[in-house]
């Protein structure tokens, strides 16, 4: 039985395959995807099936996914043209005989107001109507988003955003990593092929924070509230 991750070379799929590795998968039974294997020539020389997939490049994708069980479809990161490109893994997934395909989506994709929400919500939807077995985590605001704004407030003093009251409720890439592993390993022990099924879930912790700062700490200074 394989599993499949696509962008493993970026942030999150590398971590998928690192949690696959993690929960005991044999890495000849993980193939790793990206358009650039050379990137990811580490993971081969730890015995995980590399292959190229590039989403505007059909070919490859159905190349890559020959044999594959489950397919974890790690979201593109090209703003506007991923609803083409996940096409073309769904594509794929459906001619290579995919049992299960993992899409990492966002919060509350079909009715947020986000403005990278319409190319999940369209994928979701071309997933729906696909026929694909599917789980589609909708995965909330990564906690390294915030590493830079930090960086930058340790030297000027201040974090700026126009957040007000909002509140989110972000994890670690490791977190939500883990989490696609789980579910593909599940749908590989229970055997997909059985349960043509979809389900939903926003992936996220169950509590959400402000931006708001606590008290001023004299001690670091790094929290200075403006106006
Ligand atoms: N929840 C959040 O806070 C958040 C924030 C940012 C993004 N995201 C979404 O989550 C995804 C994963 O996050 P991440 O941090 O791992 O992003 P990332 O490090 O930028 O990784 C994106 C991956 O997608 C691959 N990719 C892009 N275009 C491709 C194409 N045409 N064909 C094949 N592979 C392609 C990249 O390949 P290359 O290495 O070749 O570029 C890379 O492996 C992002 O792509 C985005 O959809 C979520």
């Amino acid at each position: 039985m394989t599993v499949a991750v696509t962008g493993t070379s970026g942030h999150l799929g590398r971590l998928v395959v690192d949690s696959l590795l993690a929960h005991g998968t044999a890495p000849g039974d993980v193939v790793a995807t990206a358009r650039d294997v050379a990137a990811v020539a580490d993971l081969a020389e730890r015995g995980v099936v590399v292959r190229e997939a590039d989403y505007d490049r059909p070919e490859t994708v159905k190349g890559a996914l020959a044999g594959v069980d489950v397919l974890v479809l790690v979201s593109g990161s090209e703003v506007g043209r991923r609803v083409e490109q996940h096409r073309a893994v769904v594509e794929a997934a459906l001619a290579a005989g995919v049992s299960r395909l993992v899409y990492t989506s966002a919060p509350r994709a079909t009715t947020s107001a986000l403005v990278l929400a319409p190319e999940h919500k369209a994928t979701e939807e071309l997933l729906a109507a696909s026929g694909l077995s599917t789980t589609v985590l909708r995965n909330n605001w990564y906690t390294e988003n915030y590493v830079a704004d930090v960086l930058r407030a340790r030297e000027t003093g201040e974090i700026v955003a126009s957040v007000g009251d909002g509140r989110v409720a972000s994890a670690s890439r490791a977190d939500f990593a883990e989490a696609a592993a789980v579910v593909a390993l599940e749908a590989l022990r229970d055997g997909a092929h059985d349960a043509r099924c979809t389900s939903s879930g926003e992936t996220s912790p169950g509590r959400t924070t402000t931006w708001r700062p606590p008290p001023p700490r004299s001690s670091t200074g790094l929290w200075r509230t403006a106006g």
